[in-house]
């Protein structure tokens, strides 16, 4: 076992189109940081498909071919527990806003920057991913205290819906991070129900239209409730609160959205809602078998659900049956 893996350094990807830069970079952060370099954003993006996961990501911004903002805002997308930081030469105000709004980055520092400062904002970057991981888990908690106050079936529910959720997303081909992101995110679904009147949200019997109408807004309380998230969980967290019940034809709600429009974290959270609250006992109703439950998530191929979703959804059948153990 090398020294590095038994003092655990923060794993940092350097991307710059000098090599000189890059080479400065491995020598000098060589005893504090697991450093890697990517002379490209494509190479650098060939290492996040890849499956390699670094806690912070510096990139330069100026670079031919495609640039750090383009580089960055696809990292976040490949990697979103990895935390950006900029490195440009630029002063010019548009480009740094859009480093910040496509890039999502955590920092920007002016090129040249002195080794210690840029030393500093990694170590910065890396407690901030431990801390909002941290803080950002302990508030999806204490939210969902607040709905199992209201609803006790809840809380079983979102806990399967986030393990069949994170199942179908691997399935999809998400790496760790997207998947592990959408287990945490994946329980908030129904958060905005906290907002539903008891007469509706606790009624044992079907629902009339005007009370369905009421429930429905759910979505959208929802969508409010987690509005000025900034961390990737609580970001992907509001929009499968928001989403979850729009249909790729375009009938769903809030906002009757089509296909590829609805947030794939939100398609995915929509088959694994319907069929656990399908094959679980609720009040005003008994569970449905396996059998069935699949059948009707079959048939809502392409218009309830997204086809992509139901075919991993029936490739990963077999194993819900024994997280589910249904009849
Ligand atoms: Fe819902
Ligand atoms: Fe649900």
């Amino acid at each position: 076992m090398n020294k590095k893996t038994l003092i655990c350094f923060p794993k940092v990807l350097f991307v710059d189109d000098e090599l000189s830069v890059l080479e400065t970079f491995k020598s000098i952060f060589r005893n504090q940081f697991e450093v890697t370099i990517a002379q490209s954003a494509m190479e650098a993006l060939g290492l996040l498909r890849m499956g390699l996961r670094y806690d912070v990501i510096v990139s330069d911004i100026m670079m031919p071919g495609m640039d750090g903002v383009e580089f960055l805002s696809n990292a976040k997308i490949l990697a979103p527990l990895s935390t950006r930081i900029a490195l440009t030469g630029h002063t010019d105000m548009d480009k740094l806003a859009d480093v910040v709004n496509r890039g999502h980055v955590y920092k920007f520092l002016m090129k040249p920057c002195r080794a210690d400062r840029l030393a500093a904002a990694i170590l910065e970057a890396v407690n901030y991913a431990a801390h909002s991981r941290g803080t950002d888990a302990d508030f999806s908690r204490n939210l969902l205290a607040a709905l199992n106050f209201r609803n006790l079936e809840t809380s079983m529910h979102v806990e399967r819906v986030g393990r069949v959720s994170a199942l179908l997303a691997q399935t999809l081909g998400w790496n760790e991070d997207g998947s592990t992101l959408l287990r945490m995110a994946a329980p908030l679904h129904d958060i905005g129900k906290i907002g539903i009147p008891d007469a509706v949200l606790l009624k044992p019997e079907q629902l009339s239209d005007e009370e369905y109408a009421i429930m429905k807004e759910h979505s959208r309380i929802g969508g409010e409730m987690l509005r000025n998230s900034s961390t990737p969980l609580l970001i992907m967290a509001r929009e499968i609160a928001l989403y979850h019940h729009e249909r790729p034809d375009g009938t769903g709600y809030p906002h009757g959205i089509l296909g590829e429009k609805i947030p794939l974290s939100a398609r995915i959270v929509s088959v694994a809602d319907v069929y656990d609250a399908i094959v679980t006992q609720r009040v005003y109703r008994n569970a449905m078998s396996h059998a069935e439950a699949s059948a009707l998530i079959k048939n809502g191929r392409d218009t309830a659900f997204d086809s992509m979703v139901v075919d991993a959804f029936i490739s990963v059948m077999e194993n819900l049956k024994t997280i589910y153990n249904p009849n």
